[in-house]
């Protein structure tokens, strides 16, 4: 395998395969309309929501917003990389699949270093596996039976040891004939200048292999057997390895347990080996860095419930503090995160010795939920029985409740804020306004331009008033108004004409309409946090937020009457620039086999003689 895959044979081999079946054959598929339907393989669900399009050759799931071509399936479920996937996807079709330049001798050797890259990670793991058991690795031995780690925990996790040597891996890689510029490259070797000599690494350290999802090792971890420093050696960013985005033991946990329901964060690669040691084998460790948002991503996808452990002490406080804001956005309806402090001065590995593992997996499930540590965050140093503290703390949690989701979540709590401050729910608004408005005035010319309302009025007053301030006071517009409504109650979007040109791109919001109801119809889902989620971190995900946000203020019952106003305004007027469109519509809905009334057969006919009319003048 050898040079660039060439576009076009790319795009002449997603035109011959088709992606119902690629998907069909590893999830089970139910034809639901012109789609298809069934439960997302990257994220926990019980109710399906993720679709296959045959037409459009497109897999979306509607609850994680996993999304692409069969390619894009076989790279995320099989895990494989872009040219393999191809590779796959072109066998079955019995094709081989062209390269371009493969005779050029740059890309050759562009390929052979990749190989070697892939590779030696491999070789280096073994190597460091197989010196554990000789002469050399017998204090690293001593060192891990003192932590009591089984042969079978080491073996799980491919533990090895890196010999008290300048060089012993770079010869032993040598002699697979492994330059040293590729060890270096993938962070075995440190070079300190351009040309001067590269020595190992991990020296005298015991090995811990960072393993990607397929167990393919990526990177590692090095611990010494004392007290030097520092404690742990971590490769350092490589073409294979982000820190940022692997947790270590997520692989051996996906090993162990053929159905994860709940991962555990902990913070080091010892409380991962020794919680599996006892049996807790559902631990995952970040690399020495916070949790990110993509971290959370990945483990959402494969589980529903995420618990986060902490020190007892300051820094484990303020770890667990920016857990929680990262955690926020991501908690879509089906998702849990729970947080777990340990008494102080104990870490997973050293309390699970301790105490055990019964009482331990006790601790896990009696963590505090996403809701108290939130409610506890914002109480904390206020005092609740002064108006001013309660009212500061009702905007403190208001402040975070506007990154969550809307959802069942989202309104639990507030009801919840209610019931334990006394503070009414039509107060909440002018609290978090108040907010904003001190923002607005600290922030200056910097507000929250995507929140603004979009109406041609808000428009105008936009330029002539301060910014910063919500306007959920202000009117909407008509379309905008209509999307308001979708967005609060998707199951509406029943009532709508097939048909869409009412929902015009030259209206304002028109053409976000037209994509939300498309997609609630493609995926006959009925919840707008879904909805919501699926849009996020988009300028179009901004505008519906800043709709949820707003109350709809008329009885569930005025909604839909409400709605079908709205729509007839639009056709009428879409009706009014051009005869053609009203003919259309009433055609289509005689064609879908819609029984028209007597009124519209008339006008039907009307509409047929005025064109005819003009057409002969
Ligand atoms: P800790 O210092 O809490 O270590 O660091 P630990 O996991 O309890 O290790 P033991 O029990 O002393 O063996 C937690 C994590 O922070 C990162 C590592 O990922 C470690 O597992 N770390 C720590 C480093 O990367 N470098 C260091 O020098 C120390
Ligand atoms: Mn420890």
């Amino acid at each position: 395998m050898v040079g660039q895959i060439p576009q076009r044979f790319i795009d002449d081999l997603l035109a011959r395969v088709d992606v119902v079946e690629v998907v069909g054959e590893r999830v089970k598929l139910k034809k639901a309309g012109r789609n298809y339907s069934g439960l997302c393989p990257f994220h926990q669900e019980k109710t399906p929501s993720f679709t296959v399009s045959q037409d459009k050759q497109f897999y979306h799931c509607f609850g994680c917003g996993a999304h692409g071509t069969a390619l894009g399936f076989l790279m995320e479920y099989d895990n494989l990389r872009f040219p393999e996937a191809v590779e796959q996807l072109a066998s079955r079709q019995g094709l081989e699949v062209p390269r371009e330049g493969a005779d050029d001798p740059q890309a050759q050797a562009r390929e052979k270093k990749r190989q070697e890259g892939v590779n030696l990670l491999e070789l280096a793991a073994s190597f460091f596996r197989e010196r554990l058991p000789m002469v050399e690795g017998q204090a690293a031995r001593d060192y891990l039976e003192r932590r009591g780690l089984s042969r079978e925990v080491l073996r799980d996790f491919g533990i090895g040891y890196a010999p008290d040597a300048w060089d012993a891996l770079k010869q032993h890689l040598v002699g697979h004939n492994v330059s040293e510029a590729v060890q270096v490259e993938y962070g075995l070797l440190v070079q300190r200048e351009e040309r001067g000599r590269s020595y190992d690494r991990f020296r005298d350290r015991v090995m811990f292999p960072i393993r990607d999802w397929k167990g393919r090792t990526i990177a590692f971890g090095g611990r010494v057997l004392g007290d030097a420093k520092p404690k742990y050696l971590n490769s350092p960013e490589t073409p294979v390895f982000h820190k940022g985005r692997e947790l270590y033991g997520l692989y051996e946990a996906r090993q162990a347990n053929r159905q994860l329901d709940r991962l555990v964060i902990v913070e080091g690669y010892m409380d991962v080996v020794a919680l599996a040691q006892f049996g807790i084998r559902n631990a995952v460790a970040t690399l020495g860095t916070s949790t990110s948002e993509e971290h959370l991503n990945r483990l959402f996808r494969l589980v529903g419930e995420v618990v986060f452990c902490f020190d007892g002490d300051n820094a484990g406080r303020q770890a667990a503090r920016r857990a929680l804001e990262t955690a926020l956005p991501q908690m879509i309806d089906g998702r849990q995160a729970r947080f777990l402090f340990l008494p102080e001065g104990e870490d997973p590995d050293s309390l699970v010795r301790r105490e055990g593992p019964e009482a331990f997996a006790d601790r896990i499930t009696c963590a505090s939920p996403l809701s108290e540590f939130l409610f506890e965050q914002a109480a904390e140093g206020r005092d609740l029985q002064r108006v001013e503290d309660r009212e500061r703390f009702v905007s403190a949690v208001l402040k975070a409740l506007e990154r969550l989701p809307e959802g069942v979540l989202k309104s639990l709590l507030l009801r919840e804020l209610t019931v334990r401050t006394g503070v009414e729910p039509a107060r909440f608004q002018a609290l978090l306004q108040a907010r904003e408005e001190r923002a607005g005035q600290a922030n200056g010319a910097r507000g929250l331009a995507n929140e603004k309302g979009a109406s041609d009025a808000s428009r105008q007053e936009e330029a002539s008033s301060s910014p910063g301030r919500s306007r959920s006071g202000e009117p909407l517009g008509l379309m905008a108004r209509t999307l308001q409504l979708l967005v609060h109650e998707p199951e509406l979007v029943e009532r709508l004409p097939e048909e869409l040109s009412w929902c015009a791109d030259n209206e304002e919001d028109g053409a976000l309409c037209r994509e939300v109801i498309r997609l609630l119809r493609a995926g006959r889902y009925r919840s707008s946090q879904v909805l919501l989620a699926h849009f996020h971190g988009t300028r179009e995900g901004s505008r519906l937020q800043a709709l949820a946000r707003r109350e709809l203020l008329i009885p569930r019952a005025a909604r839909a009457a409400e709605l079908d106003g709205l729509v007839a305004h639009f056709q009428q007027r879409l009706f009014r620039s051009s005869p053609q469109n009203e003919i259309d519509a009433l055609l289509a809905r005689e064609r879908r086999g819609e029984k028209l009334s007597r009124e519209e057969k008339q006008r039907l006919m009307e509409l047929l003689m005025t064109l005819q009319g003009r057409g002969a003048t």
